[in-house]
């Protein structure tokens, strides 16, 4: 992984809003052709209401064109090596492959790299379904 994408979620998650649980979360995606897209947690004060890193980060990137998306990278401030929740699997596994690159990280870099197909193993996929 370039160091930029690393960066990229650890600017991210300085901008999480996360005054509930107080625990920032930051995600980023690149794409085929190089764009960066990233995120941050957002919590409203009815609770489950709030959502993840990666489904913002998600958003940006279809606002900004999709595309084939090629790694991810993910951080939290106060966990070593976190790793997307379920919701949050399935919504990236919509953009990815099985083989597309996830980047766990802590503040300093890259703690562990998996797949997606890892993360997300026998997935619902929504072939059938179009
Ligand atoms: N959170 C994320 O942003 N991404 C994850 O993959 C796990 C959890 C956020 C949601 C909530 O704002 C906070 O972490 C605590 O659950």
């Amino acid at each position: 992984m370039s160091h930029d994408l690393f960066l990229a979620a650890r600017a991210a998650m300085a901008k999480s809003y996360s005054p509930y649980s107080k625990f920032p979360v930051g995600a980023a995606l690149r794409t085929e052709d190089g764009r960066v897209y990233s995120g941050a947690n957002i919590e409203v004060a009815s609770y489950p209401e709030g959502w993840c890193a990666e489904t913002t980060a998600l958003g940006h990137y279809v606002m900004g064109g999709g595309g084939k998306i090629t790694e991810i990278a993910v951080m939290a401030e106060k966990m070593a090596r976190i790793t997307p929740c379920g919701g949050c699997r399935q919504r990236l596994a919509e953009f990815t492959t099985p083989d597309t690159r996830l980047f766990l990280c802590d503040d300093t870099g890259v703690v562990e790299t998996v797949t997606m197909g890892e993360m997300l193993p026998l997935g619902f996929a929504g072939d059938t379904l179009k």
